[in-house]
């Protein structure tokens, strides 16, 4: 049976990409139906919302997504760029990445940061590392207010450090808040250890910061050095994440398997994707149980739309992990060694190499190179 998989384009140099990452799919014989989707600005402009229902229902049909990149804009600036009649309706504009996470409970963001050899912009050569980020709870739930209802202050108060804010009124504090829960905390570790155990890795250090945000850093690290125990083999090592950030560009071939919260795995992921050439490299998988997108982490890049300029590797990394979630092992390897050797050989190259090569001539290059 041929895989299902949706295909969500987005905009400016997503669209770029995917074309990019189907050749290579094609060339690799990865056997699989291909249905494509809305997504992005456009759709935010015609019809008010940027992730349209039928897009759901596509991917709730699907074994999997690739998905290219999308423009966002700060809230003033998308309501301006809406069609009259939508306009003053209270639309607000929110990521669509963000709700497909939540909406398909998308838990763990995998994020491998690996310095292919010959590429001019790694930072150090023997960089491998994979960060596993929390994707559906912490500061991305979306719990926030203000101003504060007038119930939550009452029972905020009781708090004794909420002495210094006593003689603010509700409209003078906003709160956004870093939820977690056991279960997303074990899935997340447990996930990360899985990984480390099935890819013969050395090491997964949690980076959290329970020493100042006790309770739901302080929560990880405790799950974290219970599943530790499951897995005597794997070295287990701790880290706040302030402190993390210094070691990561001190030396960062120390580190292997990471483990961190939402906001924080969001920051030291791209942290080390920087350190294996930044956003023509950086790919990520949001996988859930049974479902999972695959992304470049790069934006829709609007300047350079329609130009065919743009490093197509992050989406191509991307699609071999989607090989790897469907089970195409194989396929996934063959992908890597094609755009190692590309890389290693320093012939063909898109602009962030100091190369003249177009985001497709890339892409033919790496399907040239599979074996
Ligand atoms: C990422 C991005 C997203 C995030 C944005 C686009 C909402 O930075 O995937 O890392 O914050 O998760
Ligand atoms: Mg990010």
């Amino acid at each position: 049976m041929p895989h299902k998989i949706a295909v969500l384009p987005g905009d400016g140099v997503g669209k770029e990409v995917i074309e990019a990452a189907m050749i290579v799919l094609e060339k690799v014989g990865f056997k699989a139906t291909y249905e494509y989707g809305d997504i992005g600005w456009e759709f935010w402009k015609k019809e008010g919302d940027p992730l349209p229902k039928r897009t759901i229902e596509l991917l709730k049909n699907s074994s999997a997504a690739l998905f290219g990149a999308i423009t966002s804009k700060p809230k003033e600036e998308a309501e301006k760029e809406l069609i009259p009649a939508l306009q003053n309706k209270g639309l607000i504009y929110r990521s669509p990445i963000v709700r497909l996470r939540q909406i398909f409970d998308l838990y763990a963001n995998i994020r491998p940061c690996k310095a292919y050899k010959g590429n001019p912009l790694n930072y150090k050569d023997n960089i491998d590392l994979v960060v596993f980020r929390e994707n559906t709870e912490g500061l991305y739930a979306g719990v926030e207010f203000y101003p504060i209802p007038e119930e939550l202050r009452k029972t905020l108060d009781k708090h004794p450090n909420m002495r210094k804010f006593k003689d603010m009124n509700n409209e003078e504090i906003s709160i956004s808040t870093r939820i977690f829960t056991k279960k997303g905390c074990k899935r997340i570790v447990k996930a990360a250890f899985e990984y480390a155990k099935n890819n013969g890795r050395r090491s997964v250090t949690i980076v959290e910061k329970p020493n100042v945000i006790r309770e739901t850093s302080g929560m990880m690290v405790r799950e974290a050095r219970e599943i530790s125990k499951e897995y005597p083999e794997i070295e287990y090592m701790e880290a706040n994440v302030d402190a993390m950030a210094m070691w990561l560009v001190k030396n960062p071939e120390k580190y292997d398997v990471l483990v961190s919260s939402n906001m924080f795995g969001d920051i030291i992921s791209d942290l080390s994707a920087q350190l294996v050439g930044g956003l023509g490299f950086a790919s990520s998988g949001n996988v859930g149980k049974d479902f999972a997108v695959f992304e470049p982490t790069h934006g829709s890049a609007p300047k350079y739309a329609g130009l065919y300029k743009v490093n197509p590797v992050a989406m191509i990394l991307a699609s071999a992990l989607m090989l790897e979630f469907l089970g195409e092992q194989d396929k996934k390897q063959a992908i890597e060694k094609a755009v190692g050797k590309v890389i290693a050989e320093k012939k063909v190259r898109t602009y962030d190499l100091g190369g003249t090569n177009t985001t497709l001539e890339m892409a033919n290059a790496i399907a040239q190179a599979i074996d």
